[in-house]
């Protein structure tokens, strides 16, 4: 286990758990926890030990209140800032991990909360859930992927009128938008999370960062591309199988 101070990072029985920790400030995301995400990130992209990773907020109020309004817009300046995005892409990051990625939300998800969360792969909600962008009316847009993880998530009639009128929505209405898989009294928040992470974890690591790949590239593509992605995947798979070794995250 390492903590530092934005970010707890924990292992155990092969699940990676990250908490954004910082409770007093709803867990708002802030330089310094896009840094230590980042770390966290790169640990559990290349650790073998992990095998699905639960993404969480620590406190009782929020999962993440978004963008740490204290240092809204501080980059020193656009070219500093352009810089430390193209040597610290959380989002590309965040994106390219083929192991399945689990987010167990509660409280306030707004902004980068929401984003932090569209980067995961399966979305339980404790019922006290309240989502939300209020970006645009900040007079800013989502900088984390939202305005392109949100629309292919719920479509583009329920994307648009989430990001153009910053509207919250309670979980149960998340879960009619397909925001969310499943939501649960907040008690059952972490068991639900760790229920799914352990039937994952018992399959093939290959198999299942496959099968991550074939969705959530295949999304991108046309369905012919797709069937052809699905095809090859399937094929290095049975050839990985044939050799006898297991290499979950192969590039394509
Ligand atoms: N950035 C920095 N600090 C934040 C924060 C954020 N995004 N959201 C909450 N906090 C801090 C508050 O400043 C407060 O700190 P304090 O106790 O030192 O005063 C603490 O977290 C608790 O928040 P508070 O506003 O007192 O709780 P509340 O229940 O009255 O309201 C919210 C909760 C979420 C409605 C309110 O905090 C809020 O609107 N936050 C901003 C949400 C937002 O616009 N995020 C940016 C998205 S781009």
């Amino acid at each position: 286990m390492s903590n530092s101070e934005t970010i707890i990072y924990e292992k155990r029985n092969d699940i990676g758990y990250v908490t954004l920790n910082r409770p007093q400030a709803l867990n708002a995301y802030n330089l310094q926890m896009r840094d230590e995400l980042y770390q966290v990130l790169g640990a559990i992209k290349d650790d073998p030990e992990v095998r699905v990773a639960i993404f969480r907020g620590a406190g009782e109020r929020a999962f993440c209140a978004g963008a740490d309004l204290t240092e809204f817009l501080t980059a020193p300046s656009p070219v500093i800032a352009r810089q430390v995005r193209w040597e610290r892409d959380v989002w590309g990051l965040f994106l390219s991990i083929t192991k399945p990625l689990i987010a167990a939300l509660h409280g306030y998800v707004l902004g980068s909360g929401i984003e932090i969360a569209l980067c995961c792969d399966i979305r339980i909600a404790s019922e006290d859930t309240q989502l939300g962008l209020p970006e645009t009316g900040l007079g800013i847009i989502a900088a984390a992927g939202g305005s392109q993880t949100l629309p292919r998530a719920i479509g583009r009639a329920g994307a648009l009128e989430m990001l153009l009128t910053g509207r919250w929505i309670t979980a149960k209405e998340a879960h009619r938008l397909k925001l969310v898989n499943h939501v649960v009294p907040r008690a059952s928040l972490l068991p639900s999370a760790e229920r799914i992470a352990n039937k994952i974890k018992g399959y093939s690591p290959t198999a299942v960062a496959y099968a991550k790949q074939a969705i959530t590239r295949g999304l991108d593509m046309s369905l012919e591309q797709g069937l052809e992605l699905e095809a090859r995947l399937g094929d290095y798979l049975k050839r990985d199988k044939s050799h006898g070794k297991e290499k979950p995250g192969r590039p394509h």
